[in-house]
């Protein structure tokens, strides 16, 4: 494994994460404590030390799963989280954005990650209305000082708002964390430039565009019902797994892993501190874990 320091936060992560919001059950799959334990110990033999959580994978069940799997040796993990929603059921969230609603959600967090701090404490993807809240952030900021919180992120929303990045260093924020991937690169000219201006650690998250740069999927592919991506428009699955077909061909050598290589490819950014791939099982996070000697041959 490699490990990079995310910006101005200085704590040093695995190049590859693992991203869990497959462990609250949204895709098409209802894990077991025993799932994501096997997972988790493969990313501890792999050197990983970075996991990706949120308050709203299932009513704080990814972040129940989470705690079980890395209680023995919690202080080794960097453990990243976030805020704004509460899970109501199958893609169905509430908005609390409030100081006093995050503060309750902190505690909540705590207690089902098992933990008494959070390494990364993340803005989930809410809009400037949302952002623009002096108490939540002098709120957050009392969490810094108090131990509970390490330090604070935003994730942003799919809709980038770039008005959240220029505000970073203002409202205390180290890390952001956005989509980027082989297939999305707006953040290359919206947002990249911005974060290594501010020293801000990138968590460039949907590394494998929701699996289709895995090149597993083929146009034509369909998925379960209780899976997120069975909602997408179908146009724009089709047209991203031609477009994974044509990179198949034209950028990624033959005898590579086409997961590994997508992997790699972000991690080539110099702005991208670390990916953090869902793993839907232990071979996952194998393969994904081997982006790393990719980048070592350059
Ligand atoms: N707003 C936010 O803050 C936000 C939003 C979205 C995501 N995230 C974070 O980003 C993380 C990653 O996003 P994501 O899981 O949506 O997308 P992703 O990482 O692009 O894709 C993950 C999926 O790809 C497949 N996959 C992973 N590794 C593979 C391999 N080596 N070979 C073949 N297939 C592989 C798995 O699904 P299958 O095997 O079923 O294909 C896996 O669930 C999330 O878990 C979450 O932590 C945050």
């Amino acid at each position: 494994m490699q490990f990079r320091t995310l910006g101005r936060t200085g704590i040093e992560v695995s190049v590859v994460g693992i991203g869990a919001w497959q462990f609250g059950g949204e895709w098409g799959h209802d894990y077991s404590q025993q799932d994501v334990d096997a997972i988790v110990n493969e990313a501890r033999s792999q050197g990983i030390n970075l996991i990706d959580t949120a308050e709203c994978y299932g009513d704080h069940l990814s972040e129940t799963l989470v705690g079980r799997a890395v209680k023995r040796d919690r202080e080794k993990w960097v453990i990243a989280t976030k805020f704004g929603h509460r899970f109501l059921g199958q893609f169905e969230r509430d908005q609390l954005w409030s100081a006093a609603e995050v503060e309750q959600q902190l505690q909540d967090s705590l207690r089902a990650l098992q933990t008494d701090y959070v390494d990364l404490y993340q803005f989930h993807s809410g809009d400037d209305d949302v952002f623009d809240n002096e108490e939540l952030w002098t709120m957050l900021q009392r969490q810094v000082q108090a131990g509970t919180v390490r330090h604070i992120g935003i994730s942003l929303s799919t809709d980038i708002s770039v008005r959240q990045v220029e505000d970073a260093t203002r409202i205390g924020a180290g890390a952001i964390q956005v989509v980027y991937n082989r297939l999305d690169r707006r953040s290359e000219q919206a947002v990249f430039p911005l974060c290594i201006e501010q020293n801000l650690g990138v968590l460039a998250r949907v590394p494998l565009a929701s699996g289709f740069l895995s090149g597993k999927y083929k146009p034509g592919a369909t998925f379960a019902e209780s899976d997120i991506r069975s909602r997408r428009e179908r146009r724009k699955i089709e047209d991203a797994l031609h477009e994974v077909q044509q990179l198949r061909s034209s950028e990624i050598p033959p005898d590579v892993d086409m997961a590994a290589w997508a992997l790699a490819w972000c991690l080539k950014n110099p702005a991208v501190t670390c990916v953090i791939p869902g793993c839907r099982n232990p071979q996952q996070v194998v393969s994904n874990a081997a982006a790393v000697a990719l980048l070592e041959t350059g």
